[in-house]
């Protein structure tokens, strides 16, 4: 690695390389084409980010090109990419569907962008509208490949593709594959390697999958507001409709819950703004649909709700891979009725999830076995006050191991002003002065 990104390498306080940044590195350098898939919050963003800044001369025109499926995700790589990019010089413009295009078309053109990071319906629109040039390109990356190169989005895809000089080198990432993957030599003619470190990779944080029953709509949004009453919960809020989405919102804001929406239709600003507040902790329940599934990276996001079920297991692994990411742990909270849980395990037979069933109680979020063996027991012996308490210090053991999983996030760290400071400093003089006057 070069020596700048090395000393920023060590500066974020990284120790090593994770398995898919060591996998590809040497590959992609190589200008190789390449397909690497790895568990969701693996690194795989800096995985390609590396490589490929070392092919990179700045002011050469635009030499990198990254397709995003949302513009939060083109965003957050955009700002990922620069962070490393500038060190070297090197600069960085995201061109996201939503945003101002007269303007992304000025800074094209006064900028000069050595990298450039977007949606694939913007992208294309540019380069039909001969505002971006690709002639320069080297590398063209498919960050979520097998998304982007599904349904209508892989005919974009390709017409974008074919855009780019023959040579082009291709990069295809994802937490999972999928037919077009596999067939990637085939639909791009080019010889391409695979890298696929899903059992190597040991990134992942012990994450807890649970059941919570609600069956009715009205029953699901009183969980969600009870959710948002356990001890430091947060979560991405995930819905398979927008109807089901708006009235759970406003179900919400009447109960006064610290909730926001995350939608297709909202402006690119206000959608900018609900993720910087919830990034910065100050929405504690974002609701969404999968086009916050894929990629988002929020640090020490403590939990995930799946309102409505994934139909797919890929949807599963996307979307509850928001959480439990480098090592954090993570909660997963699915809820539905015996009908959705039935088919929730039939979808997820194959995989490695275990699924428990939660209940919640005066604010603690426990699991069922806990539940039904207190009832049990108080049942059998409720003349006997000494086993009862006996089964209250086990009841708290319990509720304390599980509370656990959202114990070990802690609320950010408000910046202490110096004028508070000044104030505690008073506050702690007078404090050693009365206590002195008591002695
Ligand atoms: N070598 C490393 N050591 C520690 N943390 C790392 C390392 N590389 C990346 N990270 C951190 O890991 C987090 C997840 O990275 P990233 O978003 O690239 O994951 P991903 O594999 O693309 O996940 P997804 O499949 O969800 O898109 C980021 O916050 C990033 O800063
Ligand atoms: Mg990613």
């Amino acid at each position: 690695m070069d020596e700048k990104l090395q000393a920023h390498f060590d500066e974020r306080g990284f120790k090593k390389q994770t398995a898919i940044q060591e996998a590809v590195y040497d590959a992609l350098a190589a200008g190789k084409t390449v397909v690497g898939i790895a568990p969701t919050g693996s690194g795989k963003t800096l995985a390609f980010t590396w490589p490929l800044l070392t092919r990179v001369m700045a002011g050469d025109g635009i030499q990198i090109l990254v397709l995003e499926p949302s513009q939060e995700l083109a965003l957050q790589t955009a700002h990922v990419m620069r962070e490393w990019a500038s060190l070297l010089g090197i600069k960085v413009q995201s061109l996201t569907g939503g945003a101002n295009l007269r303007r992304q078309v000025e800074r094209l053109k006064k900028g000069h962008p050595d990298i450039v990071v977007g949606t694939p319906g913007r992208v294309l629109h540019l380069l039909d509208n001969r505002n971006l040039k690709l002639k320069n390109l080297k590398t063209l990356v498919i960050d979520e490949a097998d998304d982007l190169l599904r349904d209508d989005t892989q005919a974009v895809v390709e017409d974008i593709e074919r855009h780019t000089p023959l040579s082009t080198q291709l990069a295809f990432f994802s937490a999972t594959s999928s037919k077009q993957l596999e067939q990637a030599s085939v639909i791009f003619g080019r010889d391409v390697v695979y890298f696929d470190v899903r059992k190597q990779d040991q990134s992942r944080g012990p994450v807890k999958h649970g059941l919570l029953y609600a069956r009715t709509m009205a029953q699901k949004a009183q969980m969600l507001e009870r959710l948002s009453k356990t001890k430091n919960f947060r979560a991405l809020v995930f819905f398979s409709s927008i109807k089901t989405l708006h009235y759970t919102a406003s179900r919400l804001k009447h109960a006064g819950v610290s909730s926001a929406t995350l939608g297709g239709r909202q402006r690119q600003t206000e959608r900018e703004k609900v993720m910087r507040q919830f990034r910065k902790h100050q929405i504690k329940l974002l609701l969404t649909t999968d086009v916050a599934a894929r990629g988002l990276d929020i640090p020490k996001l403590p939990a995930v709700v799946n309102y409505e079920l994934p139909q797919t297991v890929e949807e599963y692994v996307h979307r509850t891979g928001r959480t439990g990411r480098q090592g954090e742990p993570g909660l997963v909270v699915n809820l539905g009725d015996d009908h959705d849980f039935r088919d929730l395990k039939k979808l997820l037979k194959d995989t490695e999830y275990h699924l428990e069933k939660l209940t919640i109680d005066n604010r603690q979020l426990t699991d069922e076995k806990a539940g039904a063996n207190e009832q049990g027991e108080t049942v059998r012996h409720e003349n006997s006050r000494h086993i009862q308490k006996d089964q209250r210090k086990r009841d708290h053991a319990i509720q304390k191991s599980i509370h656990r999983t959202l114990d070990t996030f802690t609320k950010p760290k408000k910046k202490k002003r110096h004028k508070q400071r000044k104030n505690k400093g008073i506050r702690l003089k007078h404090r050693r002065k009365s206590q002195n006057e008591n002695k």
